[in-house]
């Protein structure tokens, strides 16, 4: 059977850590057709907008799109790309696991949680505003539909997996109605999983107990803001932005991407760790109906990190991109 998906190359290291995963996934022997869609920094220079609609149309035609990390002006300039997508599309479950990989050194063993982001609301609604001269406002909008929805989605997860606790993460003490209605929905759902610990943690302690002992987490649910910034507290704990891998899943449609962004500092020199990527792409394929070949790729990505010639400087070695991609799928035909 082939399948058909979108792919999204992005800005910076993108398309080099992409080309990298494309090669993994045709080595597993599922075959893709791919539509190549152009998104991001260069295209708003070409169309005047980061996300042409023929983007759009092609992962709402496919259901499915690998994407490349999109960058996005600091200040000023056009709006994430990466938000609109999520927004358009209500992608709106953002699932980031943060696993220990076997082989690699990191700060922490046995670390294994999944944070689940709420992704279509919160503070990236992009509602801001000057009140007065030096006064401005940005609107934190929860509501309640999304807020179960991403509830039911972290509890339905955390079943499936076999995962005996979701913490809900939350500054309800000092944003009573947002963060309070988001919590109030978590423990709303929760009534309906009494087979799943419900644990509440106010977002700082959460910071700190991620720090000091992560291995207490299995299912981290949490907005938009709090899950982009401790996605990377995440990555930290098991080697890096460089391996961990993410989705943003709707009811039609769903977009696989690393965490990290598009690097401007390693672009096009060959350097970028291309593992976050090869392993979204495997969530991609057993998205699609190829579980076995996802796990021979998550396989593949530990045996060859076991190894620290083959690791990227981000590691602290000295491999390229393309010599670890060519470790990976060496012990892919093992
Ligand atoms: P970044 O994730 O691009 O880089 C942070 C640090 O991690 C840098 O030192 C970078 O060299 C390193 N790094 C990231 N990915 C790596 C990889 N695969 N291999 C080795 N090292 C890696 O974050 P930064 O610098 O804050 O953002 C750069 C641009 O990316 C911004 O325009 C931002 O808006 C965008 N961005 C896009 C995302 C997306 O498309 N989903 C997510 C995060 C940021």
């Amino acid at each position: 059977m082939e399948y058909r998906a979108t792919l999204i190359p992005g800005d910076g290291i993108g398309p080099e850590v992409v080309e990298a995963a494309l090669r993994v996934v045709e080595a597993t022997g599922v075959r893709i057709e791919w539509e190549r869609v152009e998104a991001g920094a260069d295209v708003f220079v070409k169309y005047g907008t980061p996300l042409p609609d023929e983007v759009l149309n092609s992962i709402r035609t496919t259901g499915v799109a690998l994407k490349g990390p999109i960058g996005t002006p600091i200040g000023g300039g056009f709006k994430s790309a990466n938000v609109l997508l999520r927004q358009a599309l209500d992608l709106y479950a953002c699932v980031r696991p943060i696993r220990t990989i076997p082989g690699l050194p990191s700060r922490f063993e046995n670390v294994d949680f999944v944070i689940i982001r709420e992704n279509t609301e919160g503070l990236y609604t992009g509602l801001e505003h000057r009140v007065a001269p030096g006064v401005v406002e940005s609107l934190k909008v929860v509501t309640e539909a999304a807020s179960l929805r991403i509830a039911r989605y972290a509890f339905e997860l955390a079943r499936r997996q076999g995962r005996p606790t979701v913490t809900a993460v939350h500054k309800a003490n000092i944003m009573k109605l947002s963060d309070g209605l988001f919590l109030e929905c978590a423990r709303r759902v929760a009534r309906d999983h009494p087979e799943i610990e419900m644990r509440e943690l106010i977002i700082d302690n959460c910071a700190m107990q991620l720090v000091t002992h992560p291995e207490q987490f299995d299912v981290l649910l949490m907005d938009n803001l709090y899950g982009d910034i401790l996605s990377d507290l995440g990555a930290g704990l098991v080697g890096g932005l460089g391996v961990v891998p993410g989705s943003n899943i709707g009811n039609e449609c769903a977009v696989f991407e690393a965490v990290h962004g598009s690097a401007p500092d390693l672009a096009g020199k060959g350097r970028a760790n291309p593992t976050a990527v090869i392993r979204s792409a495997a969530q991609l394929i057993a998205h699609l109906g190829e579980p076995e070949a996802a796990g021979r790729i998550e396989r593949a990505v530990e045996a060859a990190l076991s190894d620290p010639a083959n690791h990227t400087g981000d590691l602290g070695g000295k491999a390229t991109t393309q010599q670890l991609t060519d470790a990976i799928l060496r012990e892919l035909e093992r």
